[in-house]
């Protein structure tokens, strides 16, 4: 029988309306002053997180790693890297966040293991054709001596797919080569992930997100299929589920069997696919038999306009109540430009906001030239439109400090592989992956007693946590009187449009009389009656400026 998503207990439902803080561990908070992020860092940072008043943290890999991708080359999925704690470390945070009503999601990466991984390892130990070489992809390569890769596919950061080993084999790798992808065919595979989702269910954790969803079932029957033209990113296929490699409809299967694991638990543990997949295709992850919930990326994808958003918001919501899954929103992971600077660029082309930032990335931020005031100001506002409505929210450390992204790392610091094995193409993630400040001064501005992974900038001080605490106007507040007012108002998954404006004001309410309302024109705009809760910028004289949010109870 089918399960609906709108039945079960709120206590099961949590995930429904949640406001999710991404850390980024490595980035976060050190402990021990080795200049990286730890998991004693985090536990030191709980009464901030508390404060922020978030429902559930969200945890990028801390697994041990190379870090080859940023923690995304897992070496062992049940076990934490010594340099940022231990198993020990692990069960204290879950506690600490627990026992202030913070939930805890692990980042499960099951495409591909790293190369260190101890399967991997075993894999190359062992001859061709060994039961072990078929948890991962191998293949012999193409032409008489066989060194012509078994086909022309380009890898995610660029490169072929392909990487030969020395008995003359070849492997598969989406990613970096440090990557290997895993079969998905095979039993034991399968089974060795279910082992991890109980490691981490029985440690405490609350839910999972689940990197690169729709990459698992590919179709590697011979001859091997050239790759569609479209973009290879959003699993667009003609017809849609059978591109080769990505959004497949065998990956539900595997889906399938991990719902049956987290049904074991009570309440059952939360999952959200990372799928960059077309929108009609994201209902499948988000299935109550599945994952339960999928990112939806549109919001991100969207420039500050108030017609993109308007139909983003709409379609989404759409989607939503037909397939019974609650939406999530996004505008900033660990894997893009921050919103602050994406707002603060000339506008794109529909859908572009995020590849728009790159040649400005690639200029160190010099070109085309970033208004940071307007970027911020706009960000602000759409982070208030965000966060009321219906849904979940998941938001990305360092946002509600304002952070802008930081361009100009010089480039024999980049950690990202995107930079190196795009050939410098592209610079990477880097950017928004530089440690938070938590005061205005100090080696690392407080992120630790010594110097910090990557080189945070001068203008990271005045942005600290220290620095903007008790400043009304500071986004840090605008954050947590959101935060706190969302709280207090959740209410139905629903929004009703309230008509109005020229095209330029987004203006919604939500049961119970709350109203949000965001001015995207170039002139103020009379606010509407009622009592202003939080507003993305200073009011005056009744009026709503331009790039403002304003949330605001009463009868419209
Ligand atoms: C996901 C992660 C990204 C990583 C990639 C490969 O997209 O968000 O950071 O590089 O997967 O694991």
């Amino acid at each position: 029988m089918e399960r609906s998503a709108t039945e079960g207990s709120p206590a099961a439902d949590w995930w429904r309306q949640a406001v999710v803080y991404q850390v980024y561990p490595r980035s976060f908070a050190d402990s021990n002053g080795d200049g990286l992020g730890d998991l004693r860092g985090i536990i030191s940072r709980v009464p901030y997180l508390a404060a922020l008043g978030i429902d559930a943290v969200w945890l990028s890999p801390f697994y041990p790693s190379a870090l080859t991708d940023g923690g995304y080359d897992v070496d062992d999925y049940r076990d934490v890297d010594p340099q940022l704690g231990s198993l020990a470390d692990f069960d204290e945070m879950a506690a600490r966040l627990h026992e202030r009503g913070i939930k805890v999601m692990v980042d499960i990466v099951p495409n591909h293991t790293s190369s260190r991984h101890a399967w991997f390892r075993e894999a190359l130990a062992a001859p061709k054709g060994s039961p072990v070489r078929d948890r991962y992809i191998f293949r012999d390569g193409l032409g008489p001596d066989g060194s012509t890769p078994p086909s022309d596919w380009t890898a995610m950061f660029g490169g072929p797919v392909w990487t030969r080993v020395p008995d003359g084999q070849w492997y598969l790798h989406l990613f970096t080569a440090e990557q290997p992808d895993l079969n998905w065919e095979n039993r034991e595979v399968r089974d060795d992930f279910l082992t991890t989702l109980r490691f981490w269910s029985d440690r405490g954790a609350d839910g999972f997100r689940v990197d690169v969803a729709h990459g698992l079932a590919k179709n590697l029957a011979e001859p091997l299929e050239p790759l569609p033209a479209a973009d290879h990113l959003t699993g667009l296929a003609d017809p849609p589920g059978r591109h080769p490699l990505w959004d497949r409809d065998e990956v539900h299967d595997i889906y399938a069997e991990w719902r049956r694991v987290f049904d074991e638990y009570d309440p059952p543990r939360a999952g959200v696919a990372e799928a960059w997949v077309h929108p009609s295709r994201r209902p499948r992850y988000a299935s109550p038999d599945g994952l339960g919930q999928a990112f939806n990326f549109d919001l991100l994808e969207a420039n500050w306009r108030a017609e993109e958003f308007l139909r983003v918001i709409t379609d989404s919501l759409a989607e939503a109540q037909r397939h019974g899954a609650s939406t999530t929103w996004v505008l900033s992971n660990h894997d893009v430009v921050r919103h602050a600077s994406r707002y603060g660029l000339p506008a794109g082309d529909h859908r572009m906001s995020t590849l728009n930032a790159k040649p400005w990335l690639l200029s160190n931020g010099t070109s085309p030239e970033l208004d940071r005031a307007l970027g911020l100001r706009r960000a602000r506002a759409a982070t208030l439109l965000m966060l009321a409505l219906p849904g979940s929210a998941y938001l990305y450390q360092g946002e509600e400090l304002g952070l802008h992204e930081v361009a100009d790392l010089p480039a024999e610091l980049l950690q990202d592989p995107v930079f190196s094995r795009s050939g410098g193409a592209e610079k990477g993630r880097d950017g928004c992956r530089v440690p938070l400040p938590w005061s205005p001064d100090g080696l690392s501005f407080g992120f630790g007693a010594g110097a910090a992974h990557l080189p945070q900038p001068a203008w990271f001080g005045p942005l600290s946590v220290q620095a903007q605490e008790h400043d009304p106007a500071s986004t840090l507040v605008m954050y947590r009187q959101a935060l706190g007012w969302r709280r207090r108002l959740r209410t139905a998954e629903s929004l009703e449009w309230v008509p109005g404006g020229d095209g330029q004001v987004l203006h919604f309410s939500r049961p119970g009389g709350w109203q949000s309302v965001t001015n995207f024109g170039s002139l103020a705009v009379p606010l509407p009656h009622g009592t202003v809760l939080v507003a993305s910028a200073l009011l005056a004289d009744g009026q709503l400026p331009p790039d403002t949010t304003a949330w605001i109870l009463g009868s419209q």
